[in-house]
């Protein structure tokens, strides 16, 4: 079983995934690594032109085809038109790997209408656009995986005053997975999430991963790579049965 399911895993050349919010953070390092096992990369972003630039190097150095390019996945028109670019460049879709999800930290009630919906708009709303728009060619193909990330403690749906409507959100990104997990199943398509605690994505000051780290009951700070990890086995012929799921990163933090 070891051996023929290594076979299959290794079939994965020239696959194609999109990965939204991948010019940088933990969706570069996903582009990186599924780069490096052959896979067509497509990441987008809607600010970060030099990072994404970098990004497609890093990508076709590591001996994958890639793609970058502006794309406000909050934009549901903008989301379909990349995915379809996309499967007209390269055929096929085989999975989607939703890294876009930013946050700001404010106290709930100082919070603006406006950036109360931003959070909604970025964090929720592209994970349906986008998987709206991948499933048919899945569908047809009768295979694809769509990964959604979400948040170490989102699924204890706790009392948040800070960073309130993101994580409102991420509850959202729960149970669409779950919904679409259900949807899609019959069809040969997983559909997880996974859900960090603390990474060091490169976004954080060293001061605040210091002072997370403490918070953190493994001790210390998860890298890019343990994500990375995480989306390797679930795009893996070894998870075919695993839909549905949520995989806390966050070294037991936040359960
Ligand atoms: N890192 C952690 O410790 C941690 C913890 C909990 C959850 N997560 C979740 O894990 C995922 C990846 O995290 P990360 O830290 O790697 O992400 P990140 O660096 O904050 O974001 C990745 C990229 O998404 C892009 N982006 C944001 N909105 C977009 C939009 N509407 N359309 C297209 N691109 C957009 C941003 O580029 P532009 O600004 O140029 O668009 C950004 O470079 C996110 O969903 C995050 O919420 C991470």
């Amino acid at each position: 079983m070891g051996a023929r399911r290594l076979m299959r895993d290794s079939g994965q050349a020239d696959r194609v995934a999109l990965i939204p919010g991948g010019a940088r953070g933990i969706g570069r390092a996903v582009a990186h690594a599924l780069a490096a096992q052959a896979w067509h990369v497509a990441v987008c972003y809607r600010t970060s032109a030099e990072a994404g630039a970098l990004t497609l190097a890093d990508i076709e150095r590591s001996g994958g085809k890639g793609d970058a390019c502006v794309c406000d996945v909050s934009q549901p028109e903008q989301a379909e038109a990349w995915v379809r670019r996309i499967e007209q460049r390269w055929g096929r879709i085989d999975a989607l790997i939703n890294c876009v999800g930013p946050y700001h930290r404010v106290p709930l009630l100082e919070e603006t209408p406006t950036d109360w919906q931003a959070m909604f708009d970025n964090n929720l709303h592209p994970v349906f656009y986008l998987s709206r728009a991948v499933a048919p060619g899945m569908r047809e193909r009768r295979r694809g995986h769509i990964i959604n990330f979400g948040m170490a403690n989102a699924d204890q749906c706790v009392g948040q005053t800070q960073v309130t409507a993101h994580y409102i959100a991420k509850i959202g990104v729960l149970a669409l997975t779950r919904a679409l997990a259900r949807e899609l199943a019959p069809h040969g398509i997983t559909v997880n999430a996974i859900s960090p605690g603390f990474l060091d994505s490169g976004s954080s000051e060293p001061h605040e991963l210091e002072r997370m780290r403490k918070r953190i009951p493994a001790g210390y700070i998860g890298s890019v790579d343990d994500a990375v990890a995480v989306v390797r086995f679930l795009l893996s012929d070894d998870a075919r049965y695993v839909n549905g799921a949520n995989v806390h990163l966050s070294g037991a933090w936040g359960i």
